[in-house]
Order: structure tokens, then sequence, then C-alpha cells
């Protein structure tokens, strides 16, 4: 388990500046990187600011959140990501750092490779990216240092033990997005350095988490947590909070924002969250045609069904607003829709202990708990809510579970065994 401190932050809402970044205990070298990382990119914030100070009514923000790649005693792999809007424009880098721990030292490509296969290393890639992208480039860009904000590449591992290679946008050419170059694992076994194979073994252990076991909810009282309108900024220390504490939650998500950081979402999924539909850009549903309304929904799940490898079953439809023709296209599209019981309301109220108090106090048997993982004050608010609920006999769940896995497109439910057909 990850022996996280106090996280790292800059918040600034005059600005719209949000900064956290996690720091670990027995790693203070990485906690300096990961400090150097996110102070780096808030000067060059401010700076921006001061430079368009004479120019008002533009709208800018910084957000940066991270998440968990890899981790073991071995190695540890964290991802930032960076979320910037200037005016109109929305940008999202990502910057992934590696650390190995028995060297205390962060590594940069040219260390998971073991030396006497580097060239080959550098060669395939240069290879895979011809003819796109100039040879010399990509050769440049290899040999570049740092893996933070100078030129050279972020890496880390798929699923199945690949490599995946990324150049931030801009570095290769002037395009505006990143470039990422696999290398299939078979070859590569043999030509990761020991950092490298340890970083990849943190990968695969990272990503095979204990999933809780799966709670009868008609012999336990069970209760819900939702989180909607992510993934955000907060959504993988919210993960990261609930896997400490072995609990599950559902988490209904927004089409447009999965499609902007589907790893995150993969990485929710893969922790052993349930996601469900949250529209794509969190319309109110009644006002729109079925056509529209049917393209809205489907692009969404197909987004989650991209990132996680698993469709949807379960569509939240924003402010709770339905009417025959959501229930009609929800039933089409294999889809039951889930409102709540208990709302916190704490959108409206940025106060982690009132959340805490209204989701602890008003839950009972069976209850759905209406939260929003965009918030920091609701993410805030969860260990106590958790604490709360299982002093109080509850066993949290997911949606589904509570549901007993039964249940049925179309139509709606606000708690347990309260079906109501429409
Ligand atoms: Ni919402």
């Amino acid at each position: 388990m990850l022996d996280q401190r106090t996280p790292f932050r800059v918040v600034d809402p005059n600005v719209h500046l949000d900064v956290v970044v996690p720091q670990l205990a027995s790693a203070p070298v990485l906690n300096r990187r990961l400090r150097g990382i996110a102070k780096t990119f808030v000067h060059s914030f401010r700076h921006t600011l001061r430079a368009e100070a004479g120019r008002p009514g533009r709208y800018h923000a910084m957000t940066i959140g991270w998440q968990l790649l890899g981790h073991s005693g071995q190695a540890t792999g964290i991802q930032l990501w960076v979320a910037q809007q200037h005016g109109l424009t929305v940008t999202i880098e990502r910057v992934t750092v590696w650390y190995d721990t028995p060297t205390e030292t962060v590594l940069a490509l040219p260390d998971v490779i073991a030396p006497r296969a580097w060239p080959a290393v550098v060669s395939a890639i240069a290879d895979a990216l011809t003819p796109t992208y100039r040879p010399n480039r990509v050769r440049a860009a290899l040999g570049a240092d740092g893996a933070t904000r100078g030129k050279g590449p972020t890496f880390g591992f798929a699923a199945d033990g690949d490599l995946v290679v990324t150049f931030a946008a801009g570095v290769l050419s002037g395009g505006s997005e990143p470039v990422s170059v696999r290398l299939a694992k078979s070859p590569l076994a043999s030509r990761l350095s020991a950092a490298g194979r340890s970083a990849r073994a943190a990968t695969q252990a990272h990503r095979a988490p204990a999933k809780p076991a799966r709670a009868d909810c008609a012999k336990r009282r069970c209760v819900a947590l939702t989180f909607d309108d992510g993934p955000g900024s907060f959504t993988a220390e919210l993960v990261a909070l609930l896997q400490q504490h072995e609990v599950p939650a559902t988490f209904f998500v927004v089409g447009d924002r999965v499609r902007q950081s589907p790893d995150l979402l993969a990485t929710v999924s893969a922790a052993g969250m349930e996601i469900g539909n949250h529209s794509s850009f969190h319309d109110e549903l009644t006002f729109l045609a079925a056509r529209d309304l049917k393209r809205d929904l489907e692009a969404t799940s197909d987004a989650i069904a991209a990132a996680t490898g698993h469709r949807p079953t379960l569509l939240r439809p924003p402010y709770g607003s339905r009417n025959a023709t959501v229930d009609r296209v929800s039933e089409h599209l294999g889809l039951s829709e889930i409102l709540w019981d208990i709302d916190t309301l704490d959108w409206r109220y940025a106060d982690s202990r009132r959340v805490q108090n209204v989701a602890v106090g008003s839950a009972g048997r069976g209850s759905i708990v209406l939260l929003h993982d965009v918030h920091r004050t609701s993410v805030g608010g969860v260990p106590g809510i958790i604490r709360g609920l299982q002093r109080r006999g509850f066993t949290l769940v997911t949606v589904s579970e509570l549901l007993g896995d039964r249940t049925v497109p179309g139509r709606v439910y606000r708690q347990q065994a309260t079906a109501h057909q429409r």
C-alpha cells in the first residue's frame, strides 16, 4: 500500500488554480521531483496570467491531479495530469514519473532499458514512427534529458506488459497531440534493465488490486455511495481512499470527460468501482429529442466501453431529470435509471463536515447516496462517511450489488427494493 503523507497542494480559487500531487513517507527524492514538476507548471501558469493581465474577460484555470501507475516495494509510478484552460483553449498534459526504490532514483527511459539493448530500442521506436516523423528528430528526443518538462518521452506499461513511450505534443512535430509508440512485450522482455523489470512488475501488481468481496444485500444492511460528474481532478485520490478502506462505489461519468481522461477511468474501473453513464455533456435530458438523446447516451456508453472494456448498464440522468422519452430511450439502450434517496447537496455547500453529517445521518438500509467527485470537499468527506456508515452497521456496495444485479432497463431506482415502474 502507498504510504502517503499529506499531499503537496497549491490552491488559489481567485485564479482557478488547484494543484495536488502526492507525497510518500519513504521517498524524499520522488517527492521533490513531484513538487518540482507541480511548481514549474504553477510558475508558468502564473506567468501566463501576468502576461494576459491586459486582456480582461478571458477565463484561465489550471488543475493538476494524479494517478498511481504502479506500486511495489521496488518501484512506484505516478502520472500527473495537468489540465489548463486559457480562454476557449483546453489542454491536458500528462507527465509520468517512475521511481526506483532500492537506488532512490527517478527513472528516465534509458534507465529502464538494459544498456546493451538501448540502440535496438531507439531503432525500434524510430522505425515505428517513420515515415510520419523524422528519425533524427525521434532519436534526438529519445536522447534528451528528463521525462518532465524536458523533451524526453514519458513511459508506462500497458496491462499486457507492452511498454508505451509517449512524446509530448510538439516534440516530434508541430502537432497539438502527444505521440505514443508501443513496444511489444516479447522482444522487450530481454531488453529491460533490472529497474525496468521492477517498474513493469509494479504496474502489474497494481493492475490486479484485491477487489472487495461482493456483499449479499438481501441479508446485510447495504448502502451505495455514488459519485457524479467525473472523472475529474480528485477522482484518482478518491479511488485511492476507497481502496484503502476496501470499499467500492459507483461513478456516474460524463462522456466528454471520459474522452479526455480514458486512462483515468480505466484505473477507476480496474480498482473494482462500478461505472455508469451520466450523459455526454451533462445536458438536461428532457430537453433533447429522442434521436439526439439516443446519440448522446450511446456516445458516452461507447467511451466508457472503450476505456474500461465494460459497457455500462446504469444511467443517471443529470439533475435526476427524466420523462417518458428518457425512460424509453434508456430501455432501448439497456440502461436502468438510477436516482437517489439521499442528496448530500455537496455541490452547494463546499463543506466536508456537512457532507459527512448528511450522508452518515440520513442514510438508511438500501440508500443510494448522491455525491460529486469533482468537488474537493466531497472527496475530503469520504473517509468520515465510510467510517460513520460502517459504525452504523452498513456495508458499502456498488449500485448493482445493492439492487441484487437485477436492474431492468428503462426502470427507475431510488433505493434498494423500491423499483418504480414507469
Ligand atoms: Ni451531475
